[in-house]
């Protein structure tokens, strides 16, 4: 957003009056013309604010527009790491390849790029990640953890059980975790996270975790070959919901786990990844490449590695798509 639009704003939204502002009381305080004042107030409605005048064309805000920028993120949320920078797009590629470029160009930890709409989201191995306007949290976090390469993993799990913490806390909805990654809800698929990292193999440059979120989506939104597997929050719950506020706890929850991995690893969140795991105690198969490995999933590693008990002893399994096999 302008930053100009956005001293607009901050200003309407902070007089302690009830009456508001006038424009000739915005261009004072902001040391603009009336004019430039004005344009600024047709730019705030074009992006679906509402501003209704009261007594001597005192303006107030009267409805804020449900979209990704950066004035309504930012507003009430009191993390210090998460959206330390924010940076919004009305419609980009990916947000994960943005953010490679400004993780390379040194963005600090707790930047977040946020759009949306994608036009060419990406999901892990090579897929692509349905990501329309207004309907999803398309979001990602430059994260700058000091750690080892084999480490890294452990970001993506601490998204998926902050996403899983936010919709209980907010929603009193229960979600599933499917190792590495999947948040699902009733037996479909809401949230999944893309991590790429930059390392030498004692030491991680920088992590891209980036969430897709489904929110709002009907079924009749996703494309017809994930009908019977794709869900949204709103699909879940039975009701609209308000994406920004859910976005804003999410970051809320996120800063919290990785606050506290920071400090202590990734043992203090295993217990709860295992009470919210779909695949711990049952059998699985493990896909990688052309490959698959049969085993019972056993236990989820200070890693974030997937132990699986085979026939011929206990595997680590660092990465792959997991499917269960008793159904
Ligand atoms: C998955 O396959 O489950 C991971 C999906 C990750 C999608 C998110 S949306 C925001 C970020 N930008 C991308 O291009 N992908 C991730």
């Amino acid at each position: 957003m302008d930053p100009l639009v956005n001293e607009i704003v901050l200003l309407l939204r902070t007089r302690k009056t009830a009456s508001g502002w006038t424009p000739t009381e915005l261009a004072a305080a902001l040391g603009i013309s009336r004019a430039r004042v004005h344009r600024g107030l047709d730019e705030l409605r074009a992006l679906g604010y509402e501003l209704t005048a009261g007594r001597n064309e005192s303006l107030r805000i009267t409805r804020s527009p449900d979209r990704m920028i950066d004035t309504e993120i930012l507003a009430g949320l009191k993390t210090r790491i998460m959206a330390r920078q924010l940076h919004c797009y009305n419609r980009i590629g990916s947000t994960n390849a943005r953010a490679l470029e400004l993780a390379e160009a040194r963005a600090p930890e707790g930047t977040i790029v946020v759009a949306e709409e994608q036009t060419s989201g990406r999901g892990r191995l090579g897929r692509v990640w349905h990501s329309p306007p207004g309907l999803g949290i398309w979001a990602s976090f430059i994260l700058r953890p000091q750690l080892p390469l084999q480490k890294a993993a452990a970001v993506s799990l601490l998204a998926a059980l902050a996403f899983a913490q936010t919709v209980e806390d907010d929603l009193g909805l229960k979600v599933d975790l499917k190792w590495p990654n999947d948040g699902l809800i009733a037996g479909r698929k809401v949230f999944g996270v893309l991590t790429e990292v930059s390392a030498e193999v004692d030491r991680v440059y920088y992590v891209i975790c980036g969430t897709g979120i489904n929110v709002a989506h009907r079924l009749e939104d996703f494309p017809p070959a994930l009908r019977q597997t794709a869900g949204s929050l709103a699909h879940a719950c039975g009701r609209p919901l308000d994406r920004l506020a859910f976005f804003r706890s999410f970051l809320t929850h996120f800063e919290a786990v990785y606050r506290r991995f920071r400090r202590d690893g990734l043992t203090p969140f295993l217990a709860d990844y295992r009470d919210r795991s779909l695949l711990l105690g049952r059998e699985v198969t493990i896909h990688y490449g052309q490959k698959s490995i049969q085993g019972q999933a056993v236990a989820i590693d200070d890693h974030g590695a997937l132990i699986l008990r085979t026939t011929t002893g206990d595997i680590t399994v660092v990465a792959g798509e997991a499917t269960l096999r008793e159904q």
